[in-house]
């Protein structure tokens, strides 16, 4: 059949899908176009536009050829992307059945089409996922590559990538990493001069071959037909976590750089038949490592004792440069963290272990790739700093010492010195002034004087003076301030806040029952029992505390709305909105906007584009500043605009 172009929006459904199927026959089969490449770009074009999911634009490789360039015949399109088990479990919730999780190479993508006879006629570069560059001489010279293959009509696409070995034994020295070598080799004039680079080809996918029902039997069929391909798992949803970590844990023994691990639906039906948003598949999506990782080895832990008197395991590493920083001490947070990162045995020395930034920012040990050989590293008998016995309770090591603990106690003294602004008190100072008996419990910081500080070692008159200074001017506190500076374990500045609109004195919240606390926006069954507990525990030093300071209340005229109290700053352009409107919505709701961070901000929002580049490691000065706020602690929360849009609507279910 041929036609003229207008004749196109005329044919039918079926008569559009048989011209395809023809035409790609004559051209590819039979080697005799009929119709010119613009015409039959233009069928595809309409079947697409009509019928996206037309087993002829899925199963037929439609590739056209213009000088050096490639039109996709289905598009090269991206993969949608997560980074934790909440998210991927959010996908699963989307598909049905089962999935198969493969290393997501971190390489380029190349499509290969073989012809009737099983020859390969053409390989073409991703490009901008629509066009590609010819580079099918080039790609014969790549290793996984076969030139001839026992099936007809088929494409193949994959990931060309330069071998870790090579690029260490050849290139480390003089490249940056083996991506931006492998895309440099492939493009090359002389297929010989890609040879010499060494690279490989990785298979992911085939079109074409009616004959496989499902993502693994699409493996199997690429094994049989010679080409190489990575380690999967087949899984179902409950499963999909452990499936990451498992392929996770086999990185460091790839000869490839992966950056994380694609899930698609292994029923090609079903898979198919999900269809594609404009960017992505969503019958698949990549689990990628969390910001930028690197491999680091596990030197010991240090247990340190936290003002609740928990004693947290912290992991000291060798130190290792991370997205602009040098990261040598993770928080492994508590005890069940730590054993699954262990796994079965005992974490000891000399472990090799990945450390990701998470989000970019916070570090945090991905997985254990190699057992260490030293030291077992075990939770402690006795506290570290004075000694009481521990024991595990619900995945915390505590022990019997909140009170007496010269751990425990400096660090709330230092917790209640930090959120009064009591400037100059430092933990060492705290901890001198504790081991002194100057310093027992919150009340006595306001019963210092410059007679009882110069009893301490090489502390000077003007020092001393200062100190009390900063005490004088923190005597009259905002009832939030005070509640804050008490470091109740669920207490932190907002709920401060809250309870501050909720109580007129402090012994109304400290006499409140439980039905009053839960009448709190916020505040549920678990929070209120801490509060309660946290009272019942230590009401006589908030007395003797209270009993030291004037406590205020801000005037109920003050920001009212669901973002009252929180400061916010931007950084690189929104997608959805200037910053200015940005700024104006969040006033409207009762935040704040100040222009630059400190550690008063609670949100620095990032524009998505930039964030997406922060995690690749580049950092505006905004986001240094917030970044290393973070590090020392401080409470700036540094979201991308994607999290930052559902605050302003606050009563929709995804806030
Ligand atoms: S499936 C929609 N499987 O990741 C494309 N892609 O962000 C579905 N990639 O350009 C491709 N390893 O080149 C798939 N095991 C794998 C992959 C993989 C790497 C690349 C692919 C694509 C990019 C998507």
């Amino acid at each position: 059949m041929t036609f003229n172009q207008l004749q196109i929006p005329t044919l039918s459904d079926a008569e559009l899908e048989a011209a395809i199927v023809e035409h790609n026959q004559k051209y590819w089969e039979l080697n005799e176009p009929e119709i010119t490449d613009a015409e039959f770009d233009l069928l595809v074009r309409e079947l697409t536009a009509r019928k996206p999911d037309s087993p002829v634009l899925a199963r037929v490789p439609t590739s056209t050829i213009t000088g050096d360039k490639v039109r996709h015949g289905a598009p090269m399109l991206s993969l949608d992307k997560c980074y934790s088990a909440e998210e991927l479990d959010r996908w699963f919730a989307r598909i049905e059945g089962a999935a198969i999780a493969t290393q997501k190479i971190d390489g380029l993508a190349v499509s290969l089409r073989y012809d009737g006879a099983g020859r390969l006629a053409l390989a073409a570069t991703r490009g901008d996922g629509e066009t590609g560059e010819l580079v099918t001489a080039n790609m014969l010279m790549v290793g996984g590559v076969p030139s001839q293959v026992a099936a007809a009509n088929i494409e193949v696409r994959g990931e060309a990538f330069m071998p870790v070995s090579t690029f260490n034994t050849r290139y480390a020295e003089a490249f940056a990493n083996p991506r931006n070598l492998a895309a440099g080799a492939l493009k090359q004039k002389d297929p010989a001069k890609t040879e010499a680079y060494g690279l490989h080809f990785l298979a992911y996918d085939l079109q074409g071959d009616p004959t496989v029902a499902t993502e693994a039997e699409e493996m199997e069929r690429l094994r049989a037909l010679g080409f190489t391909v990575s380690p999967y798992l087949v899984c179902e949803r409950e499963e999909g976590q452990r499936s990451f970590e498992a392929l996770a844990a086999t990185r460091v023994e790839l000869d490839y750089e992966t950056d994380g691990i694609v899930f698609k639906v292994n029923n090609l039906a079903v898979q198919h038949g999900l269809g594609n948003t404009a960017h992505h598949p969503r019958g698949a999506i990549a689990y990628k490592y969390q910001g930028e990782s690197g491999l680091s080895e596990l030197t010991g832990i240090e247990w340190s004792v936290s003002r609740t008197g928990a004693i947290n395991p912290v992991a000291l590493v060798a130190p290792v440069f991370l997205s602009g920083v040098t990261v040598s001490r993770v928080s492994l947070h508590n005890l069940s963290i730590m054993s699954k990162l262990a796994g079965e045995a005992p974490l000891a020395v000399g472990a090799q272990v990945a450390v990701t930034r998470r989000g970019g920012v916070i570090p945090h040990i991905e997985s254990v790739l190699r057992p260490g050989t030293g030291e077992l590293l075990l939770p402690p008998a006795t506290c570290p700093s004075c000694g009481a016995a521990t024991e595990v309770r619900e995945d915390v090591l505590v022990a019997d010492h909140a009170a007496t603990c010269t751990g425990a106690a400096s660090r709330r003294l230092l917790h209640v010195a930090s959120a009064l602004d009591l400037d100059g008190f430092g933990p060492k100072l705290i901890e001198q002034l504790f081991a002194a008996g100057l310093l027992a419990e919150p009340a006595d910081f306001y019963t210092l004087t410059a007679e009882r500080l110069r009893t301490l070692d090489r502390l000077g008159d003007k020092t001393a003076a200062n100190l009390l200074a900063s005490i004088e001017a923190r005597r009259t506190l905002r009832f939030a301030s005070f509640l804050n500076a008490l470091g109740a374990p669920e207490v932190g500045e907002q709920l401060s806040r809250d309870l501050e609109a909720n109580f007129e004195s402090l012994n109304g919240l400290l006499d409140a029952n439980a039905d009053q606390l839960t009448a709190i926006a916020g505040v549920g069954p678990r929070v209120s029992a801490s509060i309660l507990a946290f009272v019942a525990e230590h009401r006589p030093w908030i007395e003797r505390l209270a009993a030291c300071v004037t406590l205020t209340w801000p005037p109920k005229s003050a920001a009212v709305g669901p973002l009252a109290g929180k400061k916010f700053v931007f950084t690189g352009s929104l997608a959805s909105m200037s910053r200015e409107a940005a700024q104006e919505q969040v006033r409207a709701l009762g935040g704040a906007t100040p222009s630059g961070v400190s550690g008063e901000v609670d949100f620095l929002v990032v524009g998505d584009a930039d964030y997406d580049k922060m995690v690749a490691g580049k950092v505006s000065s905004k986001l240094k500043k917030a970044i290393s706020l973070r590090e020392a602690g401080g409470r700036i929360l540094i979201v991308p605009e994607r999290d930052f849009l559902p605050m302003l609507t606050p009563d929709s279910p995804s806030a």
